[in-house]
């Protein structure tokens, strides 16, 4: 059986990267300061402590300078309330995310709605999801995954996506829902499907792209991929791995990827695929930030 194509996200994701790179210094020389990402991490969620040091690192490797607050996991919300103001206030800052999900005592709505839109680099400010909702596209941030999303799948298919049948599944502000948009404004037809959908696999079989983002471990099979289809995998799921001794631990996202890259035309593989991308976009979206807040033009890097 012929096998798909897999497709590289850690080289397109460096290619984006690579990109701002080279802007950052445009951008330094004319507001006299590199961009700013400032990052808050509450407690020490291992899998959330790894995605912040990288988000940071990579920050640094585009020539950003990048800030950690690190907040133990029983900070009360009012402390974490007052990180956000400090921020927002702080010229020097141009990007503020704080990574999800939050200890339970602590409010995530009312923390997103506290950041300043024009700082927030997830996209996850109401106004920046009413902006993309409104196909806004220059005044919004968008969020980073999605957008990597769209790329990857414009990597394998082109950049004509029009009139593709996109079938997302898992609804969450994080990634189902605005990605549901982003492949709407690229004139696809977008079906989401969830977790209530019936005759699911049925669904997804109609796509000619299939993004899985519901955080279920190997949920979507082979069988249930239309041959030649796109498959966009966003699942990160640490699973028991006996046969790699005792204990051990591997990464699988929530396709299966053996039998899906028997039928599917194109695959991204877990790790490697979206998880770079995620973190390229976030630092095209504080280069964006940046230059907004300080009257720089920029180009549009992916
Ligand atoms: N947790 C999982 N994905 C994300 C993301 O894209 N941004 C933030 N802030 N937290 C996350």
């Amino acid at each position: 059986m012929t096998e798909a194509t897999i497709i590289d996200g850690k080289a397109i994701a460096a290619r984006v990267t690579d990109k701002i790179a080279a802007q950052t210094e445009n951008y330094i020389r004319e507001a006299g300061a590199p961009p700013c990402l400032a990052v808050v991490l509450v407690g020490e969620d291992p899998a959330s402590a790894v995605y912040v040091r990288n988000k940071g690192r990579t920050a640094e490797k585009v020539g950003f300078k990048s800030i950690q607050h690190t907040l133990s996991i029983d900070t009360p919300e009012s402390d974490l309330i007052a990180l956000i103001n400090k921020l927002n206030g702080d010229p020097a800052v141009n990007g503020i995310l704080v990574q999800l999900p939050l200890p339970a005592h602590i409010d995530a709505t009312r923390i997103i709605e506290l950041i300043a839109p024009e700082k927030d680099v997830d996209g996850f400010h109401p106004i920046n999801v009413g902006r993309l909702g409104a196909g806004d596209f220059i005044k919004a941030l968008i969020p980073c995954t999605p957008a990597g999303c769209v790329i990857l799948a414009k990597s394998a298919l082109g950049d004509n996506l029009s009139g593709l049948h996109t079938v997302i599944i898992g609804r969450s502000n994080i990634v189902g829902k605005p990605a549901a948009q982003l492949f709407l404004a690229e004139n696809c037809t977008v079906t989401i499907a969830h977790s209530k959908t019936r005759d699911i696999e049925d669904v997804v079989h109609r796509a000619d792209i299939v993004v899985a983002a519901v955080g279920r471990a190997e949920m979507v099979k082979g069988a249930w991929i239309k041959p030649g289809a796109t498959v966009i995998d966003v699942g990160i799921n640490r699973i028991a791995a006996p046969e790699k001794g005792e204990g051990k631990t591997r990464l699988v996202g929530d396709v299966d990827f053996a039998s899906a890259a028997a039928v599917a035309g194109y695959i991204t593989p877990v790790p490697g695929g979206v998880g770079p991308m995620t973190i390229a976009l976030l630092m095209a979206n504080t280069y964006y930030a940046a230059c907004r807040q300080n009257g720089v033009s920029h180009l549009i890097i992916a």
